[in-house]
């Protein structure tokens, strides 16, 4: 955990008591993190507009996971496999990791928390491996929210282990028949509404207008999230996850889950790294580390060519600062 001046962690009570950390910049950007899932469900820019999706009806009592924010699922994604779907990380309690190994990482100047998960004996039960769990959620200082994620093999009888992971973003979107989303377009996806069957994706950029249920594949480091009626754009840049889930239940499937209400379909939109197609396989003491970085600026933004597509000029000064500041991170 990091507290420095005018910065700050705190450790305090969220929804039903649960523990939660809220991580607060100096420019006035915030995160919050519970430690039930390990779930960040809050990320707030510097005027304090929340740019994750939650639902009303989200449910903040285990054994439920959260709905909206950024779910952990591990060690499996979906329900493909005999876990519960996504996994298990998502519905158990995490602890803040107050001494954890040293990240490589340059976190110097920035707010974050660690925090650790590690099976019980129960979790044992149904996957049988030791693992040690650790997340760093990090704000920076533009308020850019990076997760770092190092999932080691800890099992002393000498086996591997395999498993598929996301970071299931639910990002807030002003109306989803507005969204685009770039950087994925040619690319081959399984399609989760037809047994996974592949396809190749024509169009040149994605855009919703009804449910959308896919795992592309092999995707480039940075997607965009471009929110026309918000008049702003999310980028995702990851590393170590080389493909992306892209979902939106639209109104049926909205319907018929308990904890999100009928019309919020409207509001949300899932962009998830992933590693699914080619699961991961650790033997013990390996470690395998990946992060997901996520920027908001203020007005369009292509990204494979980092131009800037429309912006008042009262607001053009700040634009290109984002940009400049977001160019110098990558
Ligand atoms: C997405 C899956 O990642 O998560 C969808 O691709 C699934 O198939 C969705 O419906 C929500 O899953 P859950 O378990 O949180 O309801």
């Amino acid at each position: 955990m990091s507290t420095t001046e005018n910065k700050s962690v705190e450790i305090t009570k969220g929804i039903n008591g649960l523990d939660k950390v809220i991580l607060r910049e100096i420019n006035g950007s915030s995160a919050e993190v519970y430690l039930y899932g390990g779930h960040v469900t809050s990320w707030k820019n510097e005027h304090g507009e929340e740019l994750l999706f939650v639902s009303s009806k989200a449910i903040f009592k285990p054994p439920k996971a959260i709905r909206g924010g950024i779910p952990l699922c591990f060690p499996q994604f979906s329900n493909l496999g005999t876990l519960e779907a996504h996994g298990f990380a998502r519905n158990r309690v995490w602890t803040v990791d107050i001494d954890p190994p040293p990240f490589p990482s340059n976190t110097t100047n920035r707010v974050f928390v660690d925090l650790l998960l590690k099976p019980t004996e129960e979790d044992l039960k149904i996957w049988p491996h030791s693992f040690e769990y650790r997340l760093r959620v990090t704000l920076g200082p533009a308020g850019d929210l990076m997760l770092t994620s190092r999932i080691r093999n800890t099992n002393t009888d000498g086996k591997p282990f395999t498993f598929t992971f996301a970071y299931h973003t639910y990002f807030s979107v002003s109306d989803i028949s507005e969204v685009r989303v770039e950087g994925l377009e040619t690319l081959d996806f399984l399609d989760n509404m037809k047994n996974r069957e592949r396809y190749t994706e024509q169009g040149d950029a994605i855009t919703f207008e009804s449910e959308v249920d896919r795992i592309y594949l092999s995707t480039p480091t940075k997607i965009a999230i471009l929110d026309h009626e918000k008049k702003r754009t999310f980028v995702i840049r990851k590393d170590g996850l080389p493909d992306a889930v892209v979902w939106n239940p639209w109104d049926k499937k909205a319907k018929s889950m308990t904890d999100f209400g009928d019309d919020e379909y409207k509001h949300m939109l899932c962009v998830e790294a992933a590693a699914i197609e080619k699961p991961i396989t650790l033997k013990p003491g390996e470690e395998w580390k990946v992060r997901q970085e996520l920027n908001i600026l203020a007005h369009q933004y292509h990204v494979q060519d980092c131009v800037v597509v429309k912006e008042s000029k009262a607001n053009a000064r700040e634009v290109v600062k984002k940009i400049l500041i977001f160019c110098s991170l990558h």
